[in-house]
């Protein structure tokens, strides 16, 4: 994988390596919520219904990296679903980065479900999983995950509410959020003006697919700030920052 913007300097290496490749997205210290998604040339997100159609190795490795600087995973349940969502696991790639960069193993994903749609018995349905959820959401669905090991957090009435939901994951010390989406959660966050980045993969294809980047208008057009991009095998890296 290769720098193209900021231009590289003499002293960089052409080929990033996984030190480089946390030193091109490490944050500074503070709260940040940041969104990871892979795209097509033409905004689809999916092939058959699933992300894997779009990825790459590089994109899979800066999968790894923004999960292994992350504090949590954050993801809507329609992808969590569809994915086939687990808890990080210490022993897998992303565990065995984070322990290198001296972080915790493992990081808990955060399911947002305004149904609390996660079935108990679910392999996400454990600690340190945390749903976030609202007040509407069936109370005995809730006291089952709870019962499950997950922790629930209650924000908001009849919808969730997600500056709050921010807010209370930030007194667990769960402050860096890499979001994993999908689209539903992309559009909701930006409309409740709570994204700071935006690391979108474009990979080199064309689907027309109905599933894309966003799943509906947004109340104002945002304009991202372009802060970096890599490249490999044609598949352009790309980190935008959101101003709020
Ligand atoms: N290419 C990529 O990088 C990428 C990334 C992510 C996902 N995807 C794809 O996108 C598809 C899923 O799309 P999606 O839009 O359904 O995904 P989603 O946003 O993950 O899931 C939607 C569901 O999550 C919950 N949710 C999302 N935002 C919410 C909010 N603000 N408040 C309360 N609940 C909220 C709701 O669950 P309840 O119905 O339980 O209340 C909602 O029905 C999958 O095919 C997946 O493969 C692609």
């Amino acid at each position: 994988m290769r720098r193209l913007l900021p231009a590289p300097g003499a002293e960089d290496t052409a080929d990033l390596d996984d030190d480089a490749l946390v030193a091109a997205y490490r944050l500074p210290a503070g709260r940040s919520l940041r969104v990871d998604f892979v795209a097509s040339l033409d905004g689809s997100v999916t092939v058959e219904g699933r992300s894997g159609g779009l990825g790459s190795p590089g994109d899979r490795r800066v999968f790894r990296t923004l999960r292994a600087l992350a504090d949590a995973v954050l993801v809507g349940h329609g992808t969590a679903a569809a994915e086939g969502y687990r808890p990080v696991a210490a022993d897998s790639a992303v565990g065995r980065l984070r322990a290198g960069l001296g972080r915790p193993v493992s990081a808990p994903v955060v399911v947002v479900s305004r149904r609390a749609s996660l079935a108990p018995g679910d392999r996400l349905a454990v600690a340190p999983t945390v749903l976030v959820t609202c007040a509407a959401a069936d109370p005995d669905r809730r006291a089952a995950l709870q019962d499950a090991g997950v922790a629930v957090l209650v924000c908001g009435d009849d919808d969730v509410d997600l500056p709050v939901a921010l807010d209370a994951l930030a007194e667990r010390g769960l402050a860096q959020l890499v979001c994993e989406g999908g689209p539903a959660l992309l559009t909701a966050a930006l409309a409740a003006g709570v994204v700071d980045e935006l690391d979108l993969s474009i990979a080199p294809a064309l689907v027309g697919g109905p599933d894309r980047l966003l799943a509906g208008l947004l109340p104002d057009v945002v304009r991202p700030r372009l802060l970096q991009v890599l490249e490999e095998d044609g598949v352009l890296f790309t980190r935008y920052a959101v101003d709020r």
